[in-house]
């Protein structure tokens, strides 16, 4: 009889991190019956059928259409909603990867039906209960079985907190998503560029998104000022995410095309969110995820948060830290021009595993199942 699994995703950076394990299941492991639940809390085309395009996942066997809402709100709905699901299909193990409002629910739904749950990135910290994906990862971790944990750092993190059973570090499935990207990416590359009008090295790319950084006027005002600044020096593309977008909006910057010398583009794929990277002179983000893209690509990062969950991308200044928005412009001129920096950079190990993350974790599962 075939081992029932069942994915639970939802968010952009989800479907990034699952593609891996999907396709090595359904390619090599005919002994488990996959299925998708995708949660709907992220629903713009860009948000996420662009996704499922692009890295070929199969469509889900269920959109639960969940939304945007409270934190309360969004969690409830999702768990309501996977309840049903969950008692209808009877998985053997649920998966989860990552850390937002869609991890957590579908854990904290198949935990308590007493069904076993596999986190996939366990192990991370920011320590940082500010951020609603702190709570996330921790509440995650402590009702899953199986930690799949990316870093060494991520394993150790879990044996502090005591943590005996259940841990394989894996390395990053991330890992494996770039590579694979990588002959997509490079046959996209210029075209992008020239469509943005932009040259390899010359331009900053940013991604803002956090609560902390766009929700509040004054300093999204700030942030925007900054940027201005940056742009008169080298040009800024800035995908914007749509919580961005409407907080952009409710300022009053979305009206002022002609004072806008910020390349303001629409969310990207994922081919054309790496091929942006990869040609970028240095990375403006709160994103975790393109922290790590930034070391892997050997792109400089600026992190606009007092911490990160990634703390292997701060080796040699690859990532560096700062909170105020008055630091962004003279940090990007310190970086953007410093050839030893470069170099620095460029010898580093990567930390983040050999791309084999997803056979790995696959393995490890279907041992487990048996
Ligand atoms: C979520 C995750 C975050 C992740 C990010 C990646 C949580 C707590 N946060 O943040 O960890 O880094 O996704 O993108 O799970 N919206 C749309 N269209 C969409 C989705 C959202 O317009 O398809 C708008 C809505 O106004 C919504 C807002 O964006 O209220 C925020 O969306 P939400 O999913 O709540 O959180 P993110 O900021 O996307």
């Amino acid at each position: 009889m075939k081992h029932r699994l069942l994915l639970v995703i939802g968010a952009r950076p989800q479907f990034i991190k699952s593609a891996p394990i999907i396709k090595e299941i359904i390619t090599k492991h005919g002994s488990i019956d996959l299925r998708i639940i995708h949660t709907g809390q992220h629903y713009d085309p860009e948000m996420s059928a662009i996704f499922f395009k692009e890295l070929r996942i199969p469509q889900p066997c269920v959109n639960l259409h969940v939304g945007s809402g409270s934190h309360a709100t969004q969690t409830a709905l999702m768990m309501q909603r996977l309840e049903g699901e969950l008692i209808r299909r009877r998985p053997d193990l649920v998966m989860v990867p990552g850390d937002t409002n869609t991890t957590l629910a579908g854990a904290l739904a198949a935990a308590k039906l007493n069904i076993p749950v596999a986190h996939v990135e366990a192990g991370l910290r920011s320590y940082d209960l500010s951020m609603p994906e702190e709570i996330n990862r921790r509440l995650t971790d402590h009702c899953s079985t199986l930690l799949f944990s990316p870093t060494r750092n991520a394993s150790s993190n879990l044996r502090r907190e005591g943590f005996k059973t259940g841990v394989y570090l894996t390395g990053d499935t991330m890992v494996d998503a770039l590579r694979a990207a990588m002959p997509f990416v490079e046959k996209a590359e210029t075209a992008i560029l020239n469509r943005l009008g932009v040259e390899p090295a010359n331009f900053v790319l940013v991604t803002l998104h956090r609560p902390s950084n766009v929700d509040n006027p004054s300093r999204l005002g700030l942030v925007h000022r900054a940027l201005r600044k940056v742009a008169t020096k080298l040009p800024v593309i800035f995908p914007v995410h749509p919580r961005t977008r409407s907080r952009l909006n409710q300022i009053g910057i979305l009206r002022q095309p002609k004072r806008r010398i910020i390349n303001l583009v629409a969310p990207q794929g994922y081919v054309e969110s790496l091929a942006l990277l990869k040609n970028s002179n240095c990375l403006l983000t709160d994103s975790g995820g393109m922290q790590k893209e930034a070391f892997l690509f050997k792109v400089p990062c600026i992190t606009l948060r007092p911490n990160t969950e990634w703390p292997e991308t701060l080796k040699a200044q690859a990532n560096r830290l700062i909170t105020d928005p008055k630091r962004i412009a003279p940090t990007v001129a310190e970086v953007a021009f410093d050839a030893i920096l470069r170099l620095r950079i460029r010898q580093l190990k990567n930390p983040f595993g050999d791309g084999r993350a997803a056979a790995r974790i696959v393995r490890t599962v279907t041992n487990v199942l048996k």
